[in-house]
């Protein structure tokens, strides 16, 4: 296994933005490295046209990183029930972009973390766009992000098996790019199988500073 950004200028920027979002909801961090993998597989494996995978890999990790402007209480077990809630939720886009233009990020990942919730049927958020002016590495985000996230533990649900969430998004099928969406499903065995154990190298290894911290500390204190 590789590194995919190890060696990208922006290493260093994306650990510190994730252990800020780590320290706010755990469970955030984590979920924006499981689409990071997602995302990741699915542009290897079945990508037509040629992308940059360390841009890939970028978008899933800081996807949500606008969260980290969230009041504390909008994280883990809540659930929106407010007008208010819901405007600050779906802030989380325009605050990345901010987040990520401040920090110099190529305009490609801000571009695509921007759309990550926009919808096929001009239903999403924050500019109600429509399938072409979607960008493809936003409309596959948003399948890895929808099935990543169902099939999550959640403090208000259990997880959600992945035949099942396959038939979710398939039911909310008007929401998403039905030809990747279809390659997705087709293959969901193989990218699940194969976005784990990158996760796994991930989370242990290449980034445990953010997301092993008491291993990393556990060393450094043998290591004295
Ligand atoms: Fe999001």
């Amino acid at each position: 296994m590789h590194s995919i950004f190890k060696n990208s200028i922006y290493f260093t920027k994306t650990v510190n933005m994730l252990k800020a979002l780590y320290d706010k909801d755990v469970q955030t961090a984590k979920h924006c490295l499981a689409v990071a993998s997602y995302m990741s597989v699915f542009f290897n494996k079945y990508a037509s046209t040629n992308f940059d995978s360390d841009m890939i890999f970028l978008c899933g990790l800081l996807h949500d990183i606008g969260k980290i402007k969230f009041p504390s209480y909008l994280f883990s077990d809540f659930i929106v029930s407010s007008e208010d809630d819901w405007n600050i939720i779906k802030a989380h886009t325009i605050y990345a972009k901010q987040i990520l233009e401040a920090s110099n990020f190529p305009y490609d990942v801000v571009k695509i973390v921007f759309q990550h919730h926009e919808k096929k049927d001009g239903s999403g958020y924050p500019l109600s766009l429509s399938l072409k002016e979607i960008f493809i590495e936003a409309r596959v985000l948003a399948i890895a992000d929808c099935y990543t996230a169902l099939t999550e533990e959640r403090a208000y649900r259990s997880r959600v098996a992945s035949q099942d969430a396959v038939k979710i998004l398939v039911k909310d099928n008007r929401w998403y790019d039905n030809r990747l969406l279809r390659v997705f499903i087709e293959n969901i065995n193989d990218i699940t199988l194969q976005a784990e154990s990158l996760y796994n190298f991930y989370f242990y290894k290449e980034l445990r500073e953010v997301f092993n911290r008491d291993h990393v500390k556990g060393n450094a204190e043998k290591a004295l």
